[in-house]
């Protein structure tokens, strides 16, 4: 499958368009069960707070018909732990809101688990919320002995919370599909002071270990082998016995198996790890290290603010990578739960390689899909909020990668392209088909109506080149009426100071003649040598045609976020 970027339930979109055993890596951060509606916010100065902002998804949950429906669907799959487990929670938490959620994810959890490869891995991101059932669920699904790490993400500085401890992170719950998997041995930097107080400064930005004489060996004693005497060392007598770290195999780039320990040491004194020294204690081993090198990479990622300047080998603090994005961070789109690019990368970068394919079944304003084009994978991302999906065309996309071209380089799906498309997703989704309207012409779309009730959005333009004005933008996907015109012209007129007077009729059907000749009788006005209609109707048909309203200096930028930082983009498949 091409680069996707799909709009819909991810179920059928899952079941119908993604092939069994094709993704290798699947990151899905789906709602969390928080009770919670979430908003997006445009900042555009000359808007008020409720016309500038859009509902982007519920995560409110009710035991409805629709959660009876996938219960019943649940009861005839072939996977019987999941069954079972799915009626205990039934007989646990009865008919609740948690259950619908719960029943929610472990349809998907199925599919999720059919579209990976054998040696796919799964990282679902939750928190404390509904953690605890999710990870039953995965167990379930993906089997307990697939269970690979829960990692603990600081998703924020702190909170004030009475009563309890400060609720400050979340959890991702890391899958495999198999004991197959790729994992590319992350490691996290030394901390500074570790490598001060164990090592001395070696050529070319190195250390090396200063003197660690009995590291080659633990504390205690043990029989066989491990207690005997080596080269006159004998480890027994000073109660100890031989132990070699794991990370000197790395080093070495030697695979030790099958090696008595005597012969490990035989080995690593042959390659040079190991020197021996008259009136020394013990043998020594003498680890180099640099930058790049580290322990393996742990699985709790807490940025911690003010320790800049405390890790080896960069200026930043620790696990300022996978930090959390604070209110006015560059790379924020406006999209409420955008995750960060850091911790996508951290992920790609660790359970897959270059030109595998990344699946996030709930891709939001397309954190995933960024992350998998910087660091050169292919990717699907599908949503079921038609404003994240032309978020993602417009800022992830079009504005972070304009050299990719829909339709070669990667497919939109499931947004009309076609005027029957355009009338099937208005019957089923009317809502959704205004937001998409509205964005298609480069507006911020709204569904907070207030006192105007026919506005679906504004269009931002800068007639005088600086300040943004709003054209109002009404959509019209039934039976037109003989007013609509004229109610729009009512309402750009009041808000003509920052409408200029402008108002945007978009219908599915054709305009009348009557309306026609409303919208003419409206005038036009002179800007720049140019005359524009102050009332413009717009078809659908036109729209899909790339038509775009005839206004001064258009720019589709106003109220958006900037796009994501490039800086550190690492090349890209296409
Ligand atoms: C927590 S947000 C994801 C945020 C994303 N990780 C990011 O960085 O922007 C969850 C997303 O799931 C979408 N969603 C909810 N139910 C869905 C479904 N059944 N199919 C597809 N998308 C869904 C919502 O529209 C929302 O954008």
């Amino acid at each position: 499958m091409n680069n996707s970027l799909l709009y819909g339930d991810n179920l059928p979109i899952m079941r119908e368009k993604i092939a069994t055993e094709s993704v290798d890596l699947v990151y899905l951060d789906p709602p969390f069960k928080s009770d919670l509606n979430y908003n997006v916010l445009f900042k555009a100065d000359g808007l008020t707070s409720d016309e500038a902002q859009l509902t982007a998804f519920k995560d409110t949950w009710t035991w409805d018909s629709a959660a009876q429906t996938t219960y019943d669907e649940l009861q005839n799959t072939s996977n019987v732990t999941l069954v079972n487990l799915v009626n205990a929670l039934q007989v646990g938490l009865e008919r609740t809101p948690m259950l619908a959620y719960l029943v929610n994810m472990a349809i998907r959890l199925i599919e999720i688990h059919r579209v990976m490869k054998p040696t796919g891995s799964v990282y679902l991101h939750c928190d404390p919320t509904a953690s605890h059932y999710l990870k039953i669920l995965m167990d379930a699904v993906f089997l307990p002995t697939n269970f690979q790490s829960e990692i603990i993400w600081r998703r924020t500085g702190s909170h004030n919370k009475m009563k309890r401890w400060a609720p400050i992170h979340d959890v991702l719950l890391f899958y495999t599909k198999s004991d197959e998997y790729t994992w590319n041995n992350p490691r996290r930097p030394y901390m500074l002071g570790h490598v001060k107080e164990h090592f001395v400064e070696g050529e070319n930005g190195s250390y090396k270990t200063d003197y660690y004489g009995n590291v080659l060996t633990g504390s205690g004693t043990r029989g066989g082998e491990s207690g005997q005497p080596w080269r006159g060392f004998d480890p027994t007598a000073k109660g100890r016995h031989w132990a070699i770290p794991g990370k000197i195999w790395e080093e070495a780039g030697i695979e030790p198996t099958g090696l008595t320990q005597h012969q490990k040491l035989d080995l690593l004194f042959e390659k040079g790890f190991i020197t021996i020294t008259e009136g020394e204690a013990w043998p020594m081993y003498q680890l180099t290290i640099t930058p790049s090198d580290g322990p393996a990479a742990p699985d709790i990622w807490a940025y911690q603010p003010y320790t800049e300047g405390t890790v080896f080998g960069t200026t930043e603090g620790v696990d300022a990578d996978v930090r959390w994005l604070s209110p006015q961070d560059a790379e924020r789109l406006g999209y409420p739960t955008q995750k960060p690019l850091g911790i996508l990368k951290h992920i790609i970068n660790t359970s897959s390689r270059p030109g595998d394919l990344v699946l996030d079944p709930f891709c939001g304003c397309g954190t995933t899909i960024a992350a998998a084009q910087m660091l050169a994978r292919r990717w699907i991302g599908i949503d079921i909020s038609p404003f994240a999906i032309e978020l993602i065309r417009r800022q992830r996309l079009e504005g972070a990668f304009p050299h990719l071209k829909v339709g070669v380089d990667y497919e939109i799906d499931g947004l009309p392209t076609t005027l029957e498309g355009a009338r099937m997703m208005a019957e089923s989704d009317r809502k959704g088909f205004e937001i998409w309207a509205v964005s298609k012409i480069d507006g911020i779309p709204n569904d907070k109506k207030g006192a105007d009730k026919g506005v679906d959005g504004r269009i931002p333009f800068r007639p005088d080149g600086k300040v943004a004005k709003f054209a109002v933008v009404s959509v019209k996907s039934g039976k037109l009426k003989a007013d609509d015109v004229r109610s729009l012209m009512a309402v750009a007129k009041r808000e003509e100071s920052s409408s200029l007077g402008f108002g945007v009729l978009v219908v599915l059907n054709p305009p009348t003649p009557g309306m026609k000749a409303d919208a003419a009788s409206a005038g036009t006005v002179e800007m720049h040598g140019n005359r524009y209609p102050l009332n413009q109707i717009l078809t659908i048909e036109e729209i899909l045609k790339g038509k775009k309203p005839h206004l001064p200096l258009i720019d589709p930028t106003v109220g958006y976020r900037k796009k994501a930082n490039l800086a550190d983009m690492q090349g890209s498949l296409l």
